[in-house]
């Protein structure tokens, strides 16, 4: 059996990853956000705010002893205010790394805490953006959190790497991590940086015409896409990625 642990599975890239993982009869998969959107045999919803920091610390990862893959996903996430720094209200740039870069950062934490011992095939997987590699204005905190998950990432690569080539005190095998950018997807957070002001983002109009050119890609395609690389990382090229790198065979 494996296991996939996904936040923010109540819409967009996250709802439509947990739909295809759970075709397969060999996947079970956990969705945590704060409002419920599938229901199927095979799926578990915990209710959680991934801003309130001492909920997300509460989560408790579950041991499964018959798995043979155990993932998570740490895809919820959030614009935050689209405005620039100066005009940003204090609470909502809390909250904003606290959903971008704490929860995944503490959930990570606990998911190597309890799966350290386990021999299944171990993953994280963070869903990053490009807006972590170049700046974009009106998205600093969007920008910093993205970049923030995207050094935790290599730092954890970076210590797994010493277990891993240290067999012979770790017996049980180290953890894969990716952070990997989905591209400009079709979802509320698309919705959401179109009614941003002019006046607070000087690319407001190439994000309209995304929308308006249908050049934004599907959730669904982009599911696919991650699906595929999780069935197999040997497909993955880095740890830091964007999945306009790949091709579905
Ligand atoms: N769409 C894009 O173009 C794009 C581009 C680059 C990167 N990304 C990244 O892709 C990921 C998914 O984005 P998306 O476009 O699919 O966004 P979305 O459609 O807005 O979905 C966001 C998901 O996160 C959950 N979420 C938001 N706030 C939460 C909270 N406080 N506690 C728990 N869950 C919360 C939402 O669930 P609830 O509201 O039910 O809690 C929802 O399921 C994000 O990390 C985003 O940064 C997206």
């Amino acid at each position: 059996m494996n296991y996939y642990y996904i936040t923010g599975t109540s819409r967009g890239i996250g709802k439509a990853l947990a739909e295809l993982l759970l075709k397969d009869p060999s996947n079970n998969v956990i969705g945590i956000s704060r409002t419920r959107s599938i229901e199927h045999a095979k799926y578990r919803h915990f209710h959680l705010d991934l801003t309130d920091v001492n909920a997300t610390a509460d989560f408790k990862f579950e041991i499964h002893a018959n798995a043979k893959k155990i993932v998570l996903i740490n895809n919820a996430g959030s614009m935050g205010f689209i405005k620039p720094v100066g005009k940003l209200n204090s609470a909502v740039i809390i909250k904003n790394y606290t959903l971008n870069l704490i929860a995944p950062s503490v959930l990570t934490n606990a998911f190597i805490e309890c799966y350290d011992t386990s021999d299944a095939e171990k993953i994280i997987l963070n869903i990053s953006s490009g807006a972590g590699k170049k700046p974009v204005d009106g998205w600093a905190v969007y920008c910093a959190s993205k970049a923030g998950i995207d050094m935790f990432s290599q730092v954890v690569n970076a210590e797994q790497k010493i277990r891993i080539e240290n067999p012979e005190t770790d017996i049980h095998g180290g953890f894969k991590i990716f952070s990997i950018a989905p591209g400009v997807v079709n979802t509320t957070m698309q919705d959401e940086i179109r009614k941003a002001s002019k006046d607070d983002f000087s690319r407001l109009e190439d994000f309209i015409d995304y929308k308006k050119n249908n050049t934004l890609l599907e959730p669904e395609a982009v599911s696919q896409k991650f699906v595929h690389l999780l069935s197999d990382t040997n497909n993955i090229k880095e740890i830091l990625s964007s999945l306009k790198d790949y091709e579905l065979q």
